[in-house]
């Protein structure tokens, strides 16, 4: 069985619950304030130990309150923290996170998660049957060292690229698995798409981005499922009706849950259905890293139909 090495962002989410989002310029009152321990890196870092794949994380955290709290309960899910370094030069990454209706608004302030750099990344133990994972949380010449020395090593690479920003075309085709939404495709192949597209559309889209004839890109549609273009081969994947209370790191759960499958041998069809069925657990619970589920959580949704 291969590991999963994750370099990416860990946050403190500061999470403000309401029965309504405001409009901009407008005060609502709220009902709670909650503090989860977030970021996409450790959110996808926590699906993947959870689901029982081994898992190492690769930071920075700032030597403060929040960097305690969120390295104790990192380690506690099992998570290889040993290339996590703590910063005096920037707090920890926090995020502050409205939930209303099951949805959210997010803004990021990436404190030491902006200084994760080539260095830290340069001495991951990367071997082939492994899958390196990165988000744009972190710089993204980081990424761009960290995805080189992965296949150099025979690993396969994940990118998750959000929240979207503009990509290199070096940096795309060091990618072997692309997993985005649909707003994050249409924004990085210049197009715009929507919840309502077609599958025959988004696949022509995915098409048109794909950077090599052997990537796979996968796009989740929340409620609808996913759809995934691998080399000239579309898989589609229903999606699962549930009562979501937050969705916040859904798509962080289904690329830790994906990573995971595939870092123990699992086809990618199969890979795609169990992360599917992860992230609709996620979604049933409120906070990012804590709603991650247990592999027999998932075995008993897949079994359940
Ligand atoms: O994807 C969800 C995550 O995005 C949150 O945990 C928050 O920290 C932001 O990074």
């Amino acid at each position: 069985m291969g590991r999963v090495f994750v370099a990416g962002s860990i946050n403190m989410d500061v999470v403000a619950t309401a029965t309504r989002h405001p409009k901009v310029g407008e005060t609502v009152a709220g009902l709670e304030v909650l503090y989860f321990p977030g970021g996409k890196g450790a959110n996808q870092a926590v699906a993947a130990s959870r689901l029982g794949a081994r898992t190492t994380l690769i930071g920075r955290l700032g030597k403060d309150s929040f960097g305690a709290e969120l390295r104790a309960f990192l380690a506690a899910q099992g998570i290889d923290l040993g290339s996590v370094r703590e910063t005096a030069e920037a707090h920890s990454g926090t995020a502050i996170i409205t939930v209303a209706a099951a949805d959210n608004t997010i803004v990021v302030i990436p404190g030491g998660n902006a200084l994760v750099s080539t260095d830290d990344v340069a001495a991951a133990p990367l071997a082939k049957g492994d899958v390196a994972v990165s988000q744009f949380e972190i710089p993204l010449p980081t990424i761009a060292a960290f995805f080189a020395r992965a296949r150099a090593a025979g690993a396969t690479t994940l990118l998750n690229p959000a929240p979207a920003q503009a990509m290199s075309g070096e940096l795309l085709a060091l990618v072997d698995i692309l997993v985005l939404n649909e707003t994050e495709l249409g924004f990085l192949a210049g197009t715009e798409l929507s919840e309502a597209d077609a599958a025959a559309r988004i696949f022509d889209v995915a098409l048109r981005l794909q950077a090599r004839e052997d990537q796979t890109i996968c796009v989740t549609l929340g409620k609808r499922g996913v759809l995934a273009l691998a080399g000239r081969e579309e898989i589609s994947v229903a999606g699962r009706l549930v009562q979501a209370v937050d969705t916040t790191g859904a798509g962080d759960c289904f690329v830790g849950a994906l990573a995971a499958q595939l870092a123990d041998g699992v086809p990618l069809r199969s890979a795609l259905a169990f992360a599917n069925a992860a992230a609709s657990i996620s979604v049933q619970r409120m906070g990012a890293g804590p709603s991650m589920p247990t592999a027999a959580e998932v075995a008993a949704v897949l079994g359940a139909g």
